[in-house]
């Protein structure tokens, strides 16, 4: 079943299947042959420029390497798992079409920078993919803050109920975060966009190699300065996959407010019946199974991100085989982000807003407290005398079983002369969200401020 190895002529024996089996990449590398061939064709194409190969047996290879590119995408061709990786299943069917030019592709050219030419363009292609889905959820997050600007809900800290909030506001906080994200992927691929083809093995090549070329041809900004840095380094990985982390810990962060929201308990909101399940038992329920298993794949994109830094930690240069496992968990962190943000957006969209519960929910907890103390502020008392009469205040009104805004005047004279009638407006909740104008504050005009500053950003 082991076809005979490319680098066959040093071995006297033929390597034992289990090993061959272990070895093996194509698996999961056979998801960069876009990039391999690709990668290929720009080669091929350079050797030729440069008289390291003819321009017939360029021609010919470029031809034979678009035919397999055609063959692969319609199914006619099917990967031969007995290959290698990719890298040398591309080269041997390339070499069972069209003969002998094939052989000649090889030259000024090892599969270490071929396979970090290929991670890299790969990763290009699917940041671009996740930064498109990305702005979707964004959009999408930013619609439903414009439709609730005004709907007042508590706004928590210590998931206590501290200060009244627009339920706009309170999304786009994760707008900001999200459109963060798409700046940290944004670096990411500028300080990733560097060609490492002709680094070779390791220490370039005697050949009259034209990296620039090459490097063009493939989209890149210019090419790796360093050849042995080239073939080494993983740390264009390692970016994505912490971008990609961060990603998905904000998109927990979000799916654990979604599924508290949607309980019986706050019941703020609730998620459209394509984008929940029930339960085999019990009659009655409507589950968030979609945000509990964002928050529970994150564990899996962090894991993948520790997995490669451990992975690199000890290795010395220049390319050594540990650096395969690089790719299964860089390609499942891809599938695993893509997969959450194509749920999330929909999902977000289509999510019912409970705007007079969270209104109820915004009368108790005397969210208004800080309100009060500002208040006696405005009348000249300084803040942290006004902070300890409200204080008593709220320990009376929680005796008395009532909250700011219904405790009778005496009451309120009791503790200051500075209290008049007024102060039951400048209370209110309407009042107390109105007036935080201060920039990035939660009045309504200010989440327009956002809204306008976030669809801008999408636009660019
Ligand atoms: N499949 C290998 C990888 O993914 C390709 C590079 C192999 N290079 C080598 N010298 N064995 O890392």
């Amino acid at each position: 079943m082991t076809m005979e190895k490319m680098w066959a002529g040093r071995f006297a024996k033929a390597l034992d299947s289990k090993a061959d089996d272990f070895n093996s990449s194509i698996r999961f590398d056979c998801k960069m042959y876009k990039q391999d061939i690709k990668g290929s064709i720009a080669h091929a194409q350079m050797l030729a420029a440069r008289g390291i190969i003819s321009v017939e047996d360029k021609d010919v290879i470029v031809d034979g390497l678009c035919g397999i590119l055609e063959d692969l995408d319609s199914g006619a061709l099917e990967f031969d798992m007995s290959c290698e990786d990719i890298h040398m299943f591309v080269e041997s069917e390339l070499t069972k079409r069209v003969g002998d030019a094939g052989k000649r592709l090889h030259t000024a050219r090892s599969r270490n920078d071929q396979v970090a030419v290929d991670v890299r363009m790969y990763l290009r292609d699917e940041a671009n993919k996740i930064k498109e889905l990305l702005k979707t959820l964004v959009a999408d997050i930013t619609d439903q803050a414009e439709k609730n600007k005004a709907v007042i809900v508590p706004g928590y800290t210590h998931l206590q109920r501290a200060q009244p909030i627009t339920f706009g506001h309170h999304l786009m906080a994760y707008s900001m975060m999200l459109l963060r994200d798409i700046g940290r992927i944004d670096d990411a691929l500028a300080r990733m966009n560097y060609s490492p083809l002709g680094s070779c093995a390791l220490a370039g090549t005697t050949y009259d190699t034209d990296r620039r070329m090459e490097a063009q041809d493939l989209g890149f900004d210019g090419i790796t300065l360093n050849s042995i840095d080239g073939v080494s380094d993983r740390d264009f990985c390692i970016e994505f996959m912490s971008a990609f982390a961060t990603v998905m810990m904000h998109l927990s962060r979000f799916s654990e407010e979604i599924i508290l929201w949607s309980s019986w308990e706050f019941k703020f909101v609730e998620l459209d019946d394509s984008f929940t399940t029930g339960s085999s038992i019990m009659p009655q329920k409507k589950n968030s199974d979609m945000a509990e298993l964002v928050r529970g794949k994150t564990g899996r994109v962090y894991g993948n991100l520790m997995a490669i830094l451990t992975l690199m930690k000890g290795l010395p240069l220049a390319y050594n085989k540990d650096m395969q496992e690089d790719k299964e968990a860089l390609f499942d962190s891809i599938e695993t982000v893509k997969m959450c943000l194509d749920i999330f957006a929909p999902m977000i969209r289509t999510m019912r807003v409970k705007a007079e519960n969270m209104y109820k929910a915004a009368q108790e907890g005397f969210i208004n407290a800080t309100d009060l103390a500002d208040y006696l502020v405005r009348k000249g008392m300084p803040f942290r005398s006004a902070y300890k009469i409200v204080g008593q205040i709220v320990a009376e009104c929680i005796e008395k079983k009532c909250v700011l805004d219904n405790l009778p005047m005496e009451a309120y004279l009791a503790r200051s002369e500075l209290f008049e009638d007024d102060l039951y407006d400048e209370i209110s909740l309407e009042t107390c969200v109105s007036k935080r104008i201060s920039e990035g504050g939660t009045s309504v005009s200010s989440v327009e401020a956002q809204i306008s500053y976030v669809r801008g950003e999408l636009e660019k």
